[in-house]
């Protein structure tokens, strides 16, 4: 068992210490030399089975759990709101232990209620990995930024982030700040103020994090930037005058890039808004790390349900 990791479950990155994060970082990167085998498969979760229960919907983060787990050896299923019982009207607690009586021994759960995860964590034996709850937090992604900038970057001690956009509504801006600055970076928020939480805005924002609304200050300089998808679902009428001014004033094109250092990537967790927050020349130019973000999403989650299963003698032990 790794001494640094003793985690049942894996809902936020909050109260991570930086040797939790970098044990994720380096298994990660253990994980890419599996991934480049000609046969990228790894025992370590044969004849567990691993439930993707999606409450909301995804792409990136639903797949790339499932090619980790493939890649693990274990036995994947999915679940969706659509098409399950949920739509009868079935108990979030009644979904989770039927998935639970089903065998499930690792429950990888959306939902957009803040906080489900942690319900659910509380009335199963299953570990439960949060693949974004709300407004709350998405600890995979939060990973697999801090993985990706890290490799692009190296140490990244001193190293100044801007992120940019819909602060308000982003459980990516939340685990992106809960992972990056334990590892010593320093975070520029910048985005409209209605998009802002107002306790950041007005001078208590978390440690290591300032508020910049100024978009090219946020960027003079930075070592990199994360773009935040406009999350229109979420967002109460009024916020923004409309999609044209949001995207003139905050969205990110190839001139305010140059406001950076020399080179620096820009990141985005995706779905993007092309042509809103972030220009299409941006997203898929030669400084975009948008697409590698993905393809270490699966490293990232692989590592993360091998130390679940490697911290969790309930995952090793045959069920009677
Ligand atoms: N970044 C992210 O969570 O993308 P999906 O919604 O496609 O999973």
């Amino acid at each position: 068992m790794n001494p640094q990791w003793s985690r049942r479950h894996v809902l936020d990155t909050d109260d991570w210490s930086r040797a939790e994060i970098e044990t994720v970082l380096d298994q990660s990167r253990a994980m890419v030399e599996v991934l480049s085998r000609p046969i990228r498969r790894a025992p370590a979760l044969r004849g567990r089975t691993v439930i993707l229960f999606f409450a909301e919907a995804s792409t990136r983060t639903r797949v790339s759990f499932e090619l980790a787990a493939k890649a693990l050896s274990a036995d994947v299923t999915n679940i969706t709101a659509t098409g399950s019982s949920l739509e009868k009207g079935e108990s979030l607690y009644d979904t989770a232990r039927t998935l639970e009586a089903l065998g499930g021994d690792v429950l990888v759960m959306r939902h957009a209620s803040s906080g489900a995860p942690y319900f659910v964590a509380r009335r199963t034996s299953a570990a439960v990995i949060n693949a974004g709850d709300g407004t709350h937090a998405h600890p995979s992604q939060g990973l697999l930024d801090a993985f990706t900038l890290r490799e692009a970057l190296g140490d990244l001690e001193g190293k100044r982030i801007a992120i940019v956009g819909d602060i308000l509504h982003s459980r990516v801006a939340r685990s992106d700040i809960h992972t990056l600055v334990p590892l010593g970076a320093r975070i520029t928020l910048s985005g409209p103020p209605t998009l802002v939480p107002a306790a950041w805005r007005c001078g208590q924002p978390p440690s290591g994090v300032t508020y910049e609304p100024d978009v090219d200050r946020a960027l003079d300089g930075a070592d990199a930037a994360i773009v935040l998808r406009l999350q229109r679902e979420r967002q109460q009428a009024g916020l923004l005058p409309s999609l044209r001014e949001y995207s003139r004033v905050w969205g990110i094109d190839v001139g305010r890039m140059g406001r950076m250092r020399a080179g620096a990537p820009v990141m985005h967790p995706g779905p993007m808004n092309e042509g809103v927050e972030i220009d299409a020349a941006v997203a898929h130019g030669s400084r975009s790390l948008i697409e590698k973000q993905v393809t270490n999403g699966v490293a990232v989650r692989m590592a993360l349900l091998y130390l679940l299963a490697a911290g969790s003698a309930a995952l090793l032990e045959d069920r009677a």
